[in-house]
């Protein structure tokens, strides 16, 4: 049996989509903070299980049974630490073999803020003695094709990368490796830093929406500060527009580089291009 938490979200989604390629959906537990959310997977047949990180006493029954435990790191940033390690606590308790946790690319070494719960977590799964396998998740092509409609209504992109060269890939992509490695021997131990094959610089990005739109975009840098004051002005509360400030000030130091190839390695095919991430997004 293999749980899947957070499978209600865009990634969990992914993910059990994925896995339902070659495995029965009687041995898959979509385990979900809201059950109401998960009806069209329990109507695929996908074991339905309430599994809320801030509830631990969800965790253990929802657990049960399971073999492998895919943990999606929750979207609560600054309570993720003590939510993942309910998570772990639950997995030991309930006898799992191996968790798989999705963590953020060179997470021991990167300079975004974002990482310090990701390593924390690693660090807690090493402690806790369980076999585990860590997908540190480069960004998702999408975090950026979201500001495609600002960006089109003004003309020009906003950012603080500078000319940081990005690696990023769909969220289907890092979906279907996720999904390989839950399903394939021998994972414990492995760290795989995953990334996308193509690589661009916001400049690149913002020519790539102008190209395939057919209207005017140009990426315009700002300092960190000014981006982060760009975003709460569009409506983005203060911490979301502080984390992507961060971020792209982390992606102008290389933090969302990678040129190791193992994402596309572990799914056996290239990853989606950029060109085919803007033009779904384009299409709406
Ligand atoms: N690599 C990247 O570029 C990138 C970008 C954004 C986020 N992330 C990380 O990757 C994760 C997956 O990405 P995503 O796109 O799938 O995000 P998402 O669509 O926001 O999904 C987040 C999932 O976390 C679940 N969750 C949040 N708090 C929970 C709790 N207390 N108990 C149980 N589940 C909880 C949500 O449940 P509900 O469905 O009930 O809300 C949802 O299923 C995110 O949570 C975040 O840690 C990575």
């Amino acid at each position: 049996m293999i749980v899947v938490t957070g499978a209600t979200g865009q990634l969990g989604r992914l993910v059990i989509a994925a896995l339902l390629k070659t495995v029965p959906a009687s041995q898959i537990v979509a385990a979900v903070r809201t059950p109401a959310k998960a009806a069209d997977l329990a109507a695929l047949g996908v074991l339905v299980r309430q599994a809320d990180y801030a509830q631990p006493a969800t965790l253990v029954s929802a657990f049960a049974g399971a073999e492998k435990l895919l943990l999606i790191s929750s979207s609560e940033v600054g309570q993720r630490l003590v939510q993942h390690q309910a998570v772990i606590a639950a997995a030991k308790q309930a006898g799992v073999k191996l968790i798989a946790y999705t963590s953020l690319l060179h997470a021991d070494t990167s300079p975004l803020g974002l990482a310090g719960e990701h390593r924390d977590t690693e660090a807690a799964l090493a402690a806790s003695g369980l076999p585990f396998v860590v997908l540190r998740n480069g960004w998702y092509t999408e975090n950026y094709t979201a500001s495609i409609p600002p960006a089109l209504a003004h003309g020009a992109l906003l950012g603080s990368a500078q000319d940081g060269r990005i690696a990023s890939a769909a969220r289907a992509d890092y979906a279907e490796a996720a999904a390989a490695v839950m399903t394939r021997d021998d994972q414990a131990g492995k760290i795989y830093e995953l990334a996308g094959d193509d690589t661009y610089t916001l400049t690149q990005f913002a020519a790539e929406v102008a190209a395939q739109s057919g209207k005017p975009v140009i990426y315009k840098d700002l300092p960190e500060a000014d981006f982060k004051a760009a975003l709460i002005g569009a409506g983005l509360p203060d911490y979301v527009a502080a984390l992507l400030s961060d971020s792209d000030a982390g992606a102008a130091k290389g933090g969302l580089f990678d040129d190791s190839r193992s994402l596309s390695a572990l799914i056996g095919r290239p990853t989606t291009p950029l060109k085919a991430v803007v033009a779904d997004a384009l299409k709406g």
